[in-house]
C-alpha cells in the first residue's frame, strides 16, 4: 500500500498544488512513484473544480514540472485515508484541528517544519496577492520542505 501525502491551503490553487506537483517530481526522479499517493485540497470551496492558479502553473512549468491537479476541498474522509496531512500555514493548521477527528490529529503537520532553512513554526506566505516572483519564492520554499519530508519519509521506511 502507498503511503498517502495530503498537502492543504486556503484555496487549493497557489500553494498546496504546487507542494503536490514538487513531490510527485521528487517521488519520479528517486523511482518512488509507487511508494507515495499525492493529493491536495483546500480548507475553502471557491475553487473546487477548477484548475490551479496560472502563476503556480507556471512557477512550476520554470522548472519543468506540470501540475495537472484538479481543486477540491478537504472532506472529513481524508483525516482516515492520508497518513501524512502537511499544511501551508498556522490559520490552515488551526481550521484543520478544528475539523479532524481527535485521533488522528497527529497527521496534521506544517509543512515548514521540514524546511532545512529558518526555524519551525514559520508559514508558507500566501501569494495569491503576489507577482511572479513571489510564487517563485513559494516554489523554492516548498522544494527545500518537499525533499527534506521525503527524505524523512524514505528514512522512516
Ligand atoms: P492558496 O491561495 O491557499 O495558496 O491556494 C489562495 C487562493 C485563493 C484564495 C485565497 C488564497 N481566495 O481567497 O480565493
Amino acid at each position: 500500500m502507498p503511503q498517502k501525502i495530503l498537502f492543504v491551503c486556503l484555496g487549493n490553487i497557489c500553494r498546496s498544488p504546487l507542494a503536490e506537483g514538487i513531490f510527485l517530481h521528487l517521488c519520479a526522479e528517486q523511482s518512488l512513484s509507487s511508494v507515495y499517493s499525492v493529493d491536495s485540497a483546500g480548507t475553502g470551496d471557491w475553487h473546487a473544480g477548477q484548475q490551479p492558479d496560472k502563476r503556480s502553473i507556471a512557477a512550476a512549468q520554470r522548472q519543468g514540472i506540470k501540475l495537472t491537479h484538479v481543486c477540491r476541498q478537504i472532506r472529513l474522509d481524508d483525516f482516515l485515508k492520508f497518513d501524512q496531512i502537511l499544511v501551508m500555514d498556522k490559520s490552515n493548521l488551526q481550521d484543520l484541528t478544528a475539523q479532524c477527528p481527535p485521533q488522528y490529529r497527529t497527521k496534521i503537520k506544517l509543512i515548514r517544519d521540514f524546511d532545512s532553512d529558518g526555524e519551525k513554526g514559520l508559514d508558507v506566505p500566501d501569494p495569491y496577492y503576489g507577482g511572479p516572483s513571489d510564487f517563485d519564492a513559494v516554489y523554492s520554499m516548498l522544494y527545500r520542505c518537499c525533499t527534506c519530508l521525503l527524505n524523512d519519509l524514505e528514512n522512516l521506511r
